[in-house]
């Protein structure tokens, strides 16, 4: 079957190895003598532990450990000031419900699952707040944890305009879900000396979270992470799981395998918070922006502050001299959050892109043309020149794709049967973002290039990119290069998050190929050849097996002199129907203006995939707790909803594809983030436009339809 397809250059370079199993994870790495370790979790949501008996679980068969807080195996990094906040077995207070109290280590999987169901625990309770909104309703509990405020121009313009309006938005808990659990396999050694194989969107991250915990050098660690199923974000941070299970290894000597369960991931790995949302606009009557005034409030824990950018957006996206913005966060007893795709800014987009459009409403506008109308030629947050900006482009190129001109402008009004049909759009943006890396590169007389680096791919297809990138430099075939990674021993690269590996990593592939090319060059002046002549040829002339050069690539004064994001525009059509109030989407145009597009197959994969996150939040995921216990209560997949593939249509995806000429030597931009930033509100927008009825809470369930 295989020989049947037809390879092309911009295949995923570990596409086959994916599909047919050969790919690793970490949790399918064998290493002799492993053994498995299974959590044990607290019931309670906030208090303290009075007893805890393990006995019977130590005499469980195969059981060869458990740690708790009562044999608190010494972590050098806990007993230091200002060492992590969150320390695992460390006292026996509890912060949320699902808390790690503790690890069983067994011989199997089996009989620590098992072993962990013996264990019992005693609590100390105490009151405890899982309910965010109830939560703000005290106005003493809204400290100001969080970001400073911003203003410019009048403060609350927004209030004494010509049109105006004012609303409150709310989103859920919602959990990253991806398909591979969490976990770690941990192996210490003698002298110190630790391999895991971790999940992680970092593995120098990783290397360090372990360093400084244990107070271990950084050469002692090794991470690897060749393959992760899926992040979102949760995989940015070694979380105590993590660290449990190194400890338990240190303790047992032996290697330690811990891979979590699908409920635990609800609350050990982090979520996308909480937020309420209050927006105010205010425009002219001929639909010029005078005042934006975006306040926010998200969730953080009772131990640990967790910030995003969830009012970024409102500061620059559109032309508006009188913007104030604020973003405070609440303590509650629930486990820390975390980045989740388009973090912080897929939060502040629902919100400012329906109030868009609600705006356009109310001034009897077209939303695209209110847009437009306010699209601003410079950055008015950062007073800088945006570097590469063509929304205009986009927003034309999406409405002609999605028949913007066929919508009906009065809402409600289009019904075929029981169906109503609606658009609506919104625009994404977010942070073009380039960090420092280093590559090696490696020329063989065989005339292959190995690239190396301790970069990560949590999916987006990191490798493919970087091979199409070496490829264009040097003129080698994709087929003879190969793009190593997931490994703390090359040379450095930051986590892969915030949309910026390819900009980050790929600059440095591209500028170790540059250095490698003139290096060539001058071997062939040397021996006396031609500039033109061949790259092996050059190597055997010169007697070389290889050539290897490494290169360390970061941005310079560039972003001082301009405002670089990436830009997109959602376009959504959808159906609801009048009894049930169920809707389903039955067209997406995404437009992406992210600068170059360097692997045109997984860049459009990214934009597909962000799509479908975007059906799940406008439509489906939330995570549910019952505020009697503080417990999540939907902790599984068949209770959290994501879509499936009879929820996602036709997706079409198009890209400007026009390099921006400041961000980076290939001109490309990120966009992992942008392929679901605002996508909510277009989902929203769009069932406003086909029922009437603004949605302000996601996600838009059929029981807020028929309100
Ligand atoms: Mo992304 S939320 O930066 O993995």
């Amino acid at each position: 079957m295989m020989d049947q397809y037809k390879k092309d250059d911009n295949d995923r370079v570990d596409g086959i190895d994916k599909v047919t199993g050969k790919a690793k994870y970490f949790a399918e790495y064998k290493v002799p003598g492993t053994t498995y370790g299974v959590l044990v979790t607290s019931s309670i949501t906030k208090g303290s532990i009075s007893s805890l008996d393990t006995s019977f679980a130590m005499k469980a068969p195969g059981v060869l450990g458990v740690l708790s807080h009562l044999n608190k195996p010494s972590v050098p990094g806990y007993e230091q000031a200002g060492g992590p906040v969150m320390k695992i077995f460390y006292s026996n207070k509890i912060y949320f419900n699902g808390q790690p109290i503790a690890l069983i280590v067994a011989d199997t999987f089996e009989r620590a699952t098992y072993a962990a169901t013996l264990v019992k625990a005693t609590y100390s309770k105490e009151e405890f707040h899982t309910d965010f909104e109830q939560r703000l309703k005290d106005e003493s509990a809204k400290k100001t944890i969080g970001q400073p405020d911003y203003k410019r121009g009048v403060e609350n313009a927004y209030q004494t305009a010509e049109v105006k309006l004012e609303e409150t938005y709310t989103i859920p808990i919602e959990t990253h879900n991806p398909m591979e659990l969490h976990g770690i396999l941990a192996d210490w050694r003698a002298n110190n000396m630790v391999t895991v194989h971790a999940k992680t969107q970092g593995v120098k991250t990783t290397q360090g979270t372990i360093a400084n915990v244990f107070k271990i050098p950084m050469e002692n660690i090794q991470v690897n992470s060749e393959f992760v199923g899926g992040g979102f974000g949760m995989a940015l941070k070694t979380w105590p799981l993590e660290i449990a299970a190194v400890m338990a290894s240190k303790h047992l000597a032996k290697p330690v395998k811990l891979v979590i369960t699908r409920s635990q991931m609800f609350t050990m790995v982090g979520n996308r918070p909480a937020a309420v949302q209050t927006i105010g606009l205010g425009a002219t009557k001929d639909g010029k922006l005078t005042g934006i005034t975006h306040r926010a409030f998200g969730e953080t824990s009772s131990y640990e502050t967790f910030t995003e950018g969830v009012v970024n957006m409102a500061k620059f996206m559109y032309q508006c001299d009188n913007v104030n913005t604020s973003y405070s966060v609440v303590p509650m007893d629930l486990s820390t959050p975390i980045w989740m795709r388009g973090p912080g800014e897929a939060t502040g987009a629902f919100v400012l892109e329906c109030a868009i459009d609600e705006m356009a409403h109310a001034l009897n506008m077209d939303p695209l043309e209110f847009r437009m109308k306010n699209d601003p030629e410079l950055d008015q947050q950062k007073k800088l020149p945006f570097s590469d900006k063509n929304i205009k482009e986009a927003y034309r190129i999406g409405a002609e794709k999605i028949g913007w001109s066929g919508r009906n402008k009065l809402p409600g009004k289009l019904q075929d049967g029981p169906w109503l049909y609606g658009k609506g759009v919104s625009t994404g943006v977010f942070n073009a973002n380039r960090g420092k890396a280093s590559v090696k590169a490696i020329l063989k007389s065989d005339g292959t290039l190995l690239l190396q680096s301790a970069a990560s791919d949590i999916g987006p297809g990191t490798g493919t990119g970087m091979v199409l990138i070496a490829s264009k430099v040097m003129d080698i075939p994709v087929e003879k290069i190969t793009f190593e990674l997931g490994d703390s021993s090359l040379p450095p690269a930051p986590s892969q998050g915030g949309s910026a590996t390819l900009s980050t990593v790929g600059s440095a592939v591209n500028d170790v190929c540059v250095a490698l090319k003139s290096m060539i060059a001058e071997l062939a002046a040397n021996a006396n050849m031609a500039t033109t002549a061949k790259y092996v040829d050059v190597l055997k002339k010169n007697n070389l097996p290889m050539v290897e050069i490494t290169k360390q690539s970061q941005a310079g004064s560039e972003r001082e002199k301009y405002s670089m994001y990436s830009f997109s525009i959602h376009f959504v059509s959808v159906r609801v129907h009048s009894l049930t109030g169920e809707v389903r989407i039955h067209r997406i145009v995404s437009i992406g203006d992210s600068g170059t597009i360097v692997s045109p197959k997984t860049a459009r994969s990214q934009m597909v995939g962000g799509a479908v996150g975007g059906i799940g939040m406008a439509l489906m995921e939330e995570s549910v707790i019952d505020h009697r216990y503080g417990r999540y209560i939907n902790n599984n997949f068949a209770d959290y909803h994501v879509p499936v593939h009879a929820d996602v249509p036709e997706i079409d995806v198009h890209f400007i594809n026009k390099p921006d000429p400041y961000i980076n030597p290939m001109g490309a931009k990120g966009m992992g983030e942008i392929a679901l930033i605002g996508f909510s509100a277009a989902v929203a927008n769009a069932v406003f436009n086909a029922t009437g009825k603004r949605i302000r809470s996601l996600p838009i369930t059929p029981d807020k339809i028929l309100a």
